[in-house]
């Protein structure tokens, strides 16, 4: 087997990595490699892979638990609760997948105890137009904008929580009323501590977080549009270009992530996505 090559994308996030097939068992040197470009770079792709749903499930399990979704109790993958599909595609008058998913920024599960520490996504169809690859997915890194922010505002942010709330954001399918009751609105840190680097980032996110802990209506809603606004300016952008066949997989600490819905239909996009255990943020 080739060596696996780590290549960084030269922006703010992600990095390619080739030599790796991932539809066959991987040893622990090259997971190793893979793990240590997570922790630097946020996000990573594979181009030109061939998998199962449980190559892609036995892949996301090197990562931690693959965690079950609300959203693959209706789009399971062979009906299974872990991998389920992303997709504009209808078949027989019925959505095949979660349409619209993630327009707009956000990090995953940040309305759970335990959000998910990765998602992976494996591109089955991508949407074009005339040749031109359409529905990409923006990666903010916000590891690197906390960085950037001075020292004033992150000693005014250093202790302080912001309310998680699964009814914050608009969602693209129907929520039952077992999922609102099972996300009750929870508390995190606005700046969590990287649980294998150490690394601080801003964790912040428009509509799921709906207030600050200790700060009125008006002074939470300015700071979170803030920070929030601050989290995606270009610099710390990296837009991820689906070819048929990548594996993206990437780090919901490190990075904030939204679907370009520039497409529709009759071009189609179809998307396995997997989710990954995580931690209590701190
Ligand atoms: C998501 O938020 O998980 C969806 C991302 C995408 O479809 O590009």
């Amino acid at each position: 087997m080739p060596a696996p090559t780590v290549h960084p994308s030269g922006r703010a996030a992600g990095a390619e990595i080739t030599g790796i097939d991932l539809a066959k068992d991987l040893n622990s040197e090259t997971f190793a490699v893979i793990q240590q470009a997570l922790d630097e770079h946020g996000v990573l792709y594979f181009r030109n892979q061939t998998l199962t749903p449980e190559h892609q499930i036995a892949f996301t399990a090197y990562f931690g638990e693959p965690d079950v979704n609300f959203n693959a109790l209706r789009f399971g993958v062979n009906g299974s609760p872990i991998i389920y599909r992303i997709s504009n595609i209808t078949e027989n008058g019925q959505a095949i997948g979660t349409r619209r998913a993630g327009e707009t920024w956000h990090t995953d599960m940040s309305y759970a105890k335990n959000p998910a520490l990765a998602t992976m996504l494996y591109a089955v169809e991508v949407p074009t137009l005339h040749g031109l690859p359409l529905g990409g997915t923006g990666f903010a890194n916000a590891a690197a904008a906390y960085d950037a922010l001075p020292q004033s505002m992150r000693d005014a942010i250093a202790n302080l929580k912001g309310v998680f709330d699964f009814r914050g954001r608009k969602r693209s399918s129907p929520v039952s009323a077992e999922d609102i009751a099972k996300y009750p609105p929870v508390e995190h840190p606005i700046v969590r501590t990287h649980p294998r680097t150490g690394r601080k980032s801003l964790y912040i996110v428009r509509d799921d977080c709906t207030a600050i802990v200790g700060k009125d209506a008006r002074e939470s809603q300015a700071l979170i549009e803030a920070l929030a606004d601050h989290i995606i300016k270009p610099e710390f952008i990296y837009q991820h270009t689906w070819q048929q066949g990548d594996v993206v997989v990437w780090d919901n600490c490190t990075v904030q992530h939204r679907a370009v819905q520039d497409y529709d239909l009759p071009s189609r996009r179809l998307l396995w996505r997997t989710t990954v255990k995580g931690s209590v943020p701190v």
